[in-house]
């Protein structure tokens, strides 16, 4: 990555331009969080709801009381620990962030991204970076500069820092309510944040049903080709049928099942949670753009440690809303 392409991207920032951007999650694509106009922009190239809120990327944690205010201690400390890192904190915002930003919202979603090329931006820019995954809405997010341009071609600029490391968005903790909660689970686990926080932080919040995250709508990260979830014991009996429906299959699981055939597009699913998780979008964009009729992903096993690959894959194959 040369840093002319990186000043470049921070003098279009300042501009008032739209830029991807690498994290070690996912592409944003970024907007100066102070410009009203520039934050609109983002709601338009995604094709985004307005009330849909963004998380604003800082250059460190420091510049937290610019944007949140009456930050509990517990938030502190684990900023202090996470950060620069794959984890975003829910706080009250502070007065005069937009609601372009905040969806209207009283609470603001903050997050440092360790990726060296995303911080370096961030320095340059010196001023908070509003940036949700760089993908059209209810799109699988980015994990390369190369998805980016599949979603936006030529309108957006792009840096180009690798493919991502973690490969899923980031751990959402909420931290703007009596007690703090998970909305979106991530990289860190829940057991990982308490005790960095110093206080008990449960699981994924199901309490509220209600939409505050756009993630946290039942189908979205999904591909466009019908995609199933199935027990891995399950996938011959489904692969067999399609087959003998001349149906062409995609198939994200550990191994191919024998006697497959000539029908199944077979990815090569990792062992880990932090593989999976690192491969996953690219994966399933990969069989996406192969015109099948349908994608069989081997449901992972059930452990904690799988919470985030299970969160995402659910997603991937909840069916739409019609
Ligand atoms: O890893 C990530 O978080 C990536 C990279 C680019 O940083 N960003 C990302 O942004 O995933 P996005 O917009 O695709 O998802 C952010 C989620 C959304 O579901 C949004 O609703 C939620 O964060 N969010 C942002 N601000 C919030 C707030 N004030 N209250 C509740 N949820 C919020
Ligand atoms: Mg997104």
């Amino acid at each position: 990555m040369q840093s002319d392409d990186v000043r470049e991207a921070a003098d279009r920032l300042k501009r008032g331009d739209l830029v991807a951007f690498p994290t070690e999650t996912v592409y944003g694509l970024g907007a100066d969080a102070t410009s009203r106009d520039s934050v609109r922009a983002i709601f338009a190239a995604k094709g985004r709801p307005a009330d849909h809120p963004l998380i604003v990327h800082l250059p460190s944690a420091d510049q937290m009381d610019l944007w949140a205010r009456e930050i509990p201690d517990a938030a502190r400390r684990l900023a202090n620990e996470a950060w620069p890192g794959p984890l975003t904190l829910i706080l009250k915002k502070a007065p005069g962030v937009l609601p372009e930003v905040t969806g209207g919202q009283d609470t603001v979603g903050l997050r440092v991204p360790s990726h060296p090329v995303a911080l370096e931006l961030l320095r340059l820019v010196g001023r908070g970076v509003a940036a949700p995954s760089a993908n059209k809405f209810g799109h699988l997010s980015p994990t390369s500069a190369q998805h980016v341009l599949q979603e936006f071609g030529d309108d957006v600029f792009v840096l180009n820092g690798g493919p991502c490391r973690v490969g899923i968005e980031s751990t959402i903790v909420d931290f703007s309510r009596e007690t703090p909660v998970i909305l979106r689970p991530g990289h860190f686990d829940a057991a990982q944040l308490s005790a960095w926080a110093g206080v008990q932080i449960p699981g994924m919040d199901r309490a509220s049903g209600t939409p505050r995250v756009s993630g946290s709508l039942e189908s979205h990260y999904a591909p466009t080709t019908t995609t199933r979830l199935l027990d891995v014991e399950d996938l011959p009996a489904a692969i067999t049928s399609l087959a003998a429906n001349r149906k062409r299959i995609g198939l994200y699981a550990r191994r191919l099942p024998i006697m497959s055939g000539r029908s199944v597009y077979w990815r090569q699913m990792a062992v880990t949670p932090e593989g999976v998780a690192h491969e996953l979008y690219s994966m399933l964009r990969d069989l996406d753009t192969l015109s099948l009729d349908e994608i069989l992903v081997e449901r992972p096993p059930a452990g904690v440690e799988w919470t985030a690959v299970r969160d995402r894959l659910q997603r991937a194959t909840a069916r739409r809303p019609s």
